[in-house]
């Protein structure tokens, strides 16, 4: 059980707070893991009483859930739901606030406010809190949730940093990155650190390069005002995936105490080999989904897509290959990439081993030895596997690949988001899964020369089939003509 809080939502009626918090709520609910006496607060434009707001939330849920939503449950969420409208824009919106949340006496004094708007507005939010003296710790404590992409560029995430810690304190602040809350992607380090046989080869004596793929069959959906200012690069690649990179290529920890891990992580990010200007061609490739199928149906282009620019550059699609300049990585690539629009949806980390120093075997007549793999599915279902040789039947002496599925390589329940593990640890104030703001750094200097020189080539982008698994330019990326992506396990 937690403490009591009041969760302040800002954008209560927008696409996170409607597509990933209330649904992460009601399961946090379901699971008897909120204090009787929480309180969930929205503050949104609209006009609407607490009643109305429950109604919302209530055909938001259903709609999402169906069947298998639990009346009792959902009535237990809908009677801590509380509304109270205000424009973000207008400090007396604030005043009102704050003069509710010191009357109300069925709010409880800690508060965490959770800023589920666009990016522009957090410096603003976080000055209001504070001048109506909500930032402090008088009546509980108080911590502020921000959202991804934390800034544009390096210069904006220092400039937004300075200014929302002018308001609260790095301990009071929680950086979300959602992919450190699903589960898949904690389990790296229990695979990693609970498991003494990978450790040896853990290396770049063993390991020929490292792949890290995030594929989206979808498109950007409603996103379009969002998404077309942002582009694949900084909505992907500058956070979940360089994460999931740190949780493959870090040390050990002394612990997993929130500051021992993120000081391994950044470690990492600062050993990444800088890209220079006349890098980036060979290190990091960019492309748009054009017009294409998916089975009968046909899918639109980016440009076509509402709301989007007819002459937008911008891209769904971004790879990239980096270094990692320490002892255990010199030279062994890891090539990232993320795309919308793609084969299939599939998260998957694919770590690829050298060749044995002799080749004894082959595989057919003709084909030489294949090399192992491990692969971690990351979603839709998790699964662990190594690919190894194991000898053909028959008489040849000839090797075959076998697969060795570490799990059942099942769907996870559908229910179980990364959002209701994170606000858990919000609220027991745990910031093991959260970023410091010097991971949030050292990721933008990574990916902020490749994106500079991007927007000085605005003419041209490389087009690739909605459907498809990307162009195939992508592949000149790689450092040897036998490396390819890895798309599925
Ligand atoms: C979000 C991005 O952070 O992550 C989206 O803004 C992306 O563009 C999403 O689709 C992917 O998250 P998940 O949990 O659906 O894999």
């Amino acid at each position: 059980m937690t403490e009591p809080c009041t969760l302040l939502i800002f954008g209560a009626t927008g696409n996170l707070a409607t597509h990933k918090l209330l649904p992460a709520l009601y399961h946090i609910e379901a699971a008897g893991r909120l204090d009787s006496g929480s309180r969930i607060l929205g503050f949104g434009r609209r006009d609407w009483s607490d009643a109305h707001w429950q109604d919302r939330v209530r055909d938001a849920l259903s709609g999402r859930l169906g069947e298998r939503l639990d009346e009792q449950s959902l009535g237990r969420l809908l009677s801590r739901m509380r509304f109270i409208s205000g424009d973000l824009e207008q400090p007396e919106d604030f005043a009102r606030l704050a003069e509710r949340l010191s009357s109300d006496e069925d709010l409880p004094d800690n508060l965490m406010s959770y800023l589920a708007v666009a990016p522009k507005h957090y410096g603003d939010i976080a000055d209001q809190l504070a001048a109506k003296g909500l930032n402090g710790q008088a009546r509980g404590w108080s911590r502020l949730v921000v959202e991804k992409p934390f800034g544009f560029d390096l210069e904006s995430a220092s400039i937004l940093d300075q200014r929302l810690r002018r308001c609260f304190s790095e301990d009071q602040i929680y950086r979300i990155d959602h992919y450190l809350g699903k589960s898949t992607v904690q389990n790296i380090l229990v695979f990693r650190f609970a498991n003494l046989i990978l450790e040896p080869l853990w290396n770049r004596n063993y390991i020929d390069h490292v792949q890290i793929s995030h594929a989206e069959a979808r498109g950007i959906e409603e996103r379009a005002g969002f998404y077309d200012g942002v582009g694949a690069m900084r909505d992907m690649i500058q956070s979940h995936l360089l994460q999931m990179l740190t949780l493959v290529a870090m040390e050990p920890p002394p612990s997993l105490d929130a500051e021992a891990l993120r000081d391994e992580k950044v470690k990492v990010l600062r050993s990444i080999r800088p890209i220079p200007r006349e890098a980036v061609h060979g290190q990091a490739f960019r492309a748009q989904y054009g017009p294409g199928r998916s089975g009968e149906t046909t899918l639109a282009g980016y440009r076509d897509e509402p709301g989007v620019a007819h002459n937008s550059t911008t891209e769904t699609y971004a790879a990239l290959k980096l270094y990692i300049d320490n002892w255990r990585w010199r030279n062994v690539p890891f090539y990232v990439r993320t795309g919308k629009r793609l084969g299939k949806t599939n998260s998957l980390i694919a770590i690829r081993f050298k060749h044995p120093p002799q080749q004894l075997f082959r595989s057919t007549a003709i084909e030489q030895l294949k090399p192992n793999w491990l692969l971690l599915n990351i979603q839709p279902n998790e699964c662990m596997r190594i690919e190894i040789q194991v000898k053909q039947p028959g008489l040849e002496m000839r090797a075959q690949t076998e697969r060795l599925d570490a799990s059942s390589c099942t769907l996870p329940p559908e229910h179980i988001d990364a959002y209701e593990a994170l606000i858990l640890d919000i609220i027991e104030g745990d910031h093991t899964h959260f970023l410091r703001y010097d991971e949030v750094n050292w990721a933008w200097r990574v990916v902020d020369p490749v994106l500079k020189l991007w927007a000085t080539e605005r003419d041209f982008i490389h087009s690739y089939p909605a459907g498809s698994w990307g162009p195939v330019e992508a592949s000149r990326l790689f450092d040897r003509e036998d490396q390819d992506w890895r798309n599925e396990m």
